[in-house]
């Protein structure tokens, strides 16, 4: 049996993760109400239903609203806390309209931050902190001091970074004296940079990848969880309109459905399962709250325990929308 990074590090958690930045309304100043609750309730529950033990949140997330939002359901059920992973994330200060202004690993930002994120959560601790966006900024014995604090005191414990190149990661590792658990990083079939980077070494078509050399190669010989966010590409592949895409979009999307048709599953576990299948054993962090969605993502495990090379490559050449070099 496979193992995940997550679990080699003492952090026993699920194949997947809900994404939680939708709850709790919109990204406004608007009061959460009884309903947006209700419907992050209902999103949990589902997720708990199958199988789903993980939650990603982040500080800004609807400003506040969605970490207040899933505070308000553990109060009302406290013994939901200890059967969870939480994971939060700080690091990006938004302005006027949640427009982010800028990155901020800063010691204070840090401990400020993670005393925000309880405080919301009503939690003592978090499982999780991760870094949410690269601080160009980042003074590593700035950010180990404050996870040495957060540590200490049992405010958080274990830490990661999202959005994080190999080099950055390995600069701030210097500091650290745990070692980084977790990088989120943006992999849909909608987004393939970081496996078109790996196959275009040395190739002109590889000018036009936009994913940093050599990072899923580091996370996996350093034992790094790698999460993906966007994970169902926002529906494209499994139920959205797709008639403005590009042809490659709409032709996979065509092709999840003839899978799922014949595979007896959903759009949506092929789309995970396809992620799952790749060797460094990605998290996918789902990020819909409609539960019959969340619902549909149970089979995405045993998809890609099933998923041939010849599919998982037949599905990448197609959303490459070009064939293999
Ligand atoms: N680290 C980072 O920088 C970063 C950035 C962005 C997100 N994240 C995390 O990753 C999570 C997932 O990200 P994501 O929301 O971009 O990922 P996603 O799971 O690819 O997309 C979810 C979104 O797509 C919509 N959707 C899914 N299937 C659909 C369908 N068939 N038809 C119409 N709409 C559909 C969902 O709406 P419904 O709710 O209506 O289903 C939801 O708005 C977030 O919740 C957050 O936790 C992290």
């Amino acid at each position: 049996m496979t193992i995940m990074p997550l679990t080699k590090r003492g952090i026993s958690t699920s194949r997947l993760v809900l994404g939680c930045m939708p709850f709790g309304g919109g990204w406004n100043r608007n009061p959460v109400t009884n309903e947006d609750v209700l419907k992050a309730e209902q999103a949990i529950d589902a997720a708990l239903s199958i199988g789903i033990s993980m939650f990603d949140h982040a500080n800004i997330y609807t400003m506040g609203k969605a970490e207040m939002t899933f505070g308000t359901i553990l109060k009302r059920r406290p013994d939901l806390r200890e059967r969870i992973v939480i994971q939060s994330k700080c690091g990006i200060r938004l302005g006027e309209g949640a427009v982010p202004t800028r990155f901020d690993f800063s010691k204070t930002h840090i401990l400020e931050a993670v005393d925000g994120i309880l405080q919301r959560l009503g939690v003592e601790y978090l499982d999780i902190l991760l870094l949410h966006r690269p601080d160009p900024l980042m003074e590593p014995d700035e950010v180990a001091a404050a996870f040495g604090i957060l540590k200490a005191v049992g405010k958080v414990r274990y830490f990661g970074v999202s959005n994080m190149s190999a080099g950055q990661m390995r600069f701030l590792q210097r500091a650290l004296p745990d070692q980084i658990a977790v990088n989120q990083l943006e992999m849909s079939l909608a987004h393939l940079d970081w496996l078109d980077q790996g196959i275009h070494v040395n190739q002109t078509a590889g000018t036009a990848v936009n994913f940093a050399e050599g990072l899923l190669e580091y996370c996996q010989m350093a034992h790094i969880q790698v999460q993906a966010w966007g994970p169902l590409a926002q529906g494209r592949f499994s139920g959205r309109a797709v008639t403005d895409e590009p042809d490659n979009i709409q032709q996979t999307a065509e092709l999840v459905k003839q899978l799922a048709t014949t595979k007896e599953t959903t759009p949506e576990a092929i789309v995970l399962g396809w992620l799952m299948r790749h060797p460094a054993l990605i998290q996918p962090v789902i990020g819909t709250m409609n539960v019959d969605r969340i619902l549909a993502c149970r089979d995405a495990e045993r998809q890609a325990q099933a998923m041939t090379r010849e599919e998982w490559y037949t599905l990448y050449v197609r959303a490459r929308g070009k064939n293999m070099p």
